[in-house]
């Protein structure tokens, strides 16, 4: 499930998800059954907007920096008492996820959100513990929710591996603050890239598998599962990123927008004994 905010103010707009209320629970734990009805699992994955809340009065982030450009408003600097319920509110929205059944639980660090804000060396200009170390809010956000989740459960985190911004962080700073949330927990990266802000000179080509490399290289230094994304819908090439062990898995994002039977169509066109083709369409392959 989409990005989901863990306090109405956490929300890109209005229109997000949220699981910020007990109240929430029992229709996130429809969806859920619903899926499980059908042999299939489901994750779910909890999120701040940060200075990237379009709909919030006033915006909070780690630093008063604002996003450019319209619709993006001067955001609040959190106070470190604050910074400590945000971490809270992290805490108690997966209790709730993993009360209406997930089977997995990803936190969103990437696309400049308010975990990447911290994480950031141009949207993190602060002076207490969580400036000195820009990993120190993720880390303490994945402790606090692991403690909420069963043990076998899988924790992934979303990173931007590199922002596009000039002046903005690199794959090794990725790879070092990757190493800080392994050891506190994380199981499983899911390997994107910018959105802290409009790009600059290193915006990788709008090729298929743009991102794969940023996966491999996570994968490499810290002997970690990770998850390739960005136009793999060729079946071939999603296989051929599995195959030739660039990455654990692959996510489908538009490609499955556009083609709800992706799955089904990747299966068939790469001859898998594992097709999902319901009983009665048989015939119609
Ligand atoms: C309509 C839409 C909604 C998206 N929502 C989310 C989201 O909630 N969380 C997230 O991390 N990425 C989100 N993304 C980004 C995708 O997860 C993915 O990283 C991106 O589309 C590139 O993969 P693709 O080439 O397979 O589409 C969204 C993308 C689209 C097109």
């Amino acid at each position: 499930m989409e990005m989901t905010d863990v306090h109405p103010d956490g929300r890109i707009t209005d229109g997000d998800l949220g699981i910020w209320s007990d109240e929430h629970i029992p229709a996130f734990a429809r969806i859920i059954d619903g899926v499980h009805a059908h042999g299939a699992k489901i994750g779910i994955q909890i999120a701040h907007a940060g200075r990237k809340a379009e709909d919030a009065a006033v915006p909070v982030a780690p630093s008063a920096i604002q996003f450019p450009g319209a619709p993006y408003k001067m955001p609040h600097a959190l106070t470190t008492s604050e910074v400590q319920a945000v971490v809270g509110q992290f805490a108690d929205a997966a209790r709730r996820a993993v009360q209406a059944g997930v089977d997995a639980l990803e936190l969103h660090g990437a696309h400049g959100y308010l975990i990447h804000q911290f994480q950031s060396p141009l949207t993190n200009k602060r002076e207490d513990e969580y400036g000195q170390d820009l990993a120190r809010f993720g880390v303490e956000v994945i402790q606090a929710v692991k403690k909420e989740m069963p043990a076998d459960m899988p924790l992934i985190f979303r990173i931007s591996a590199v922002e596009y911004a000039d002046g903005g962080y690199d794959i090794d700073h990725a790879i070092e603050l990757s190493k800080a949330y392994q050891a506190a927990g994380v199981d499983a990266f899911h390997v994107s890239s910018g959105g802290e802000g409009p790009a600059g000179q290193r915006k990788p080509g709008n090729y298929p598998g743009y991102q794969v490399p940023f996966a491999r290289q996570i994968r490499e230094a810290l002997q970690v599962p990770v998850i390739a994304v960005g136009m793999l819908e060729d079946p071939a090439l999603a296989q051929s990123v599995i195959g030739n062990e660039d990455a654990d898995l692959v996510a489908i994002a538009r490609g499955m927008l556009r083609d709800p039977y992706w799955a089904t169509h990747a299966a068939v066109a790469l001859k898998s004994n594992h097709t999902s083709i319901p009983q009665p369409y048989i015939r119609a392959y």
